[in-house]
């Protein structure tokens, strides 16, 4: 039995085995809509989410299988001080896999030494979040026909940010990636991702804070909100939320192939004058977050 808690629990051929099915299947839904008739999704949220609980539900709908949980924890037992052990051994019982997604880093790991079903990381805390990256994975292949030779800039959030994280652990094991850091001071990569990830893959990045400066470099462009609910006040959050806002201004030394993405929610990081962009590809990037979500579920329950 499999669960997926880190992006590297899959090997770069499985990723692209998912890709492929994940294509198949947005060419033809109708062939995919009975693969899991009789089975049981269980979404237990412990933190609030839109596109990633229904997009799950969505994908396992579309397979024919059906679903159930909660979508915070004060309608759970957490709120009587529940394990999350206890918690998932018991869903276990009424379901065949299991999206979690919990505030504290590592939760869905304990959840997966426990529960008797897969589980799936939907994110934790500041620190992964696999399925959000399977999804960029699936819009980076569906823009640019590749993974290898892409300049990724990553603008924003990078401390608090999950979803930046998980891909640049993802795209280090691909040829030819550079990745340039685009962040105030106080928002820097955690030194634990360069070390880790980009010092021991010989990565090429660069970090600034000038996001204009590097705008013509870059093949993809990788927006993130200021993870407010992680900050520990609010007058921080405040000074750092509107550090950077794209416009179509500041797109004009960009190249024209240029894609990008944004996991959402967006907050007013990019003014809505973007979204006609052909290059704006956050939200058929959402899209895609259902189909590479089927291919994931089928995977782990083993169906063909
Ligand atoms: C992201 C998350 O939850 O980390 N959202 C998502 O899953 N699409 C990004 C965010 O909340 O900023």
């Amino acid at each position: 039995m499999r669960s997926l808690i880190d992006i590297l629990d899959l090997s770069t051929e499985e990723i692209s085995q998912l890709v492929a099915t994940a294509t198949d299947i947005i060419k033809d839904p109708a062939a995919y809509a009975h693969k899991c008739d009789g089975k049981i999704l269980a979404t237990l949220f412990f933190e609030p989410s839109t596109r990633t609980r229904l997009s799950f539900e969505s994908a396992m709908l579309s397979l024919g299988g059906q679903t159930l949980g909660f979508s915070e924890a004060s309608s759970s037992s957490a709120a009587k001080g529940e394990s999350v052990a206890d918690t998932v051994r018991t869903v276990s019982c009424y379901s065949d896999i299991i999206a979690m997604r919990h505030p504290k880093e590592g939760a869905p790991l304990v959840a997966a030494m426990h529960a008797g079903v897969p589980v799936i990381n939907a994110g934790d805390g500041g620190h992964n979040h696999p399925t959000q990256t399977l999804t960029d994975l699936l819009t980076i292949h569906h823009e640019k026909g590749r993974f290898d030779n892409l300049t990724v800039g990553f603008c924003g959030d990078l401390k608090f940010g999950r979803t930046v994280h998980s891909l640049i652990n993802a795209l280090s094991r691909y040829q030819g990636i550079r990745i340039v850091l685009i962040s105030p001071e106080e928002l820097k990569l955690p030194s634990y991702v360069k070390k880790d990830v980009l010092e021991k893959n010989n990565i090429v990045y660069a970090q600034t804070t000038d996001l204009e400066a590097v705008m013509p470099e870059l093949d993809i462009l990788y927006m993130t909100r200021v993870q407010r609910e992680r900050f520990f006040n609010e007058e921080d959050y405040l000074r750092l939320k509107d550090s950077y806002i794209l416009t179509p201004e500041k797109l004009s030394g960009a190249k024209d192939t240029l894609s990008i993405l944004h996991p959402l929610p967006r907050v007013n990081e990019i003014s809505v004058a973007v979204d006609k962009d052909p290059r704006a590809a956050y939200f058929r990037q959402a899209r895609y977050g259902r189909f590479i979500r089927m291919a994931l579920i089928m995977k782990l329950l083993d169906i063909q």
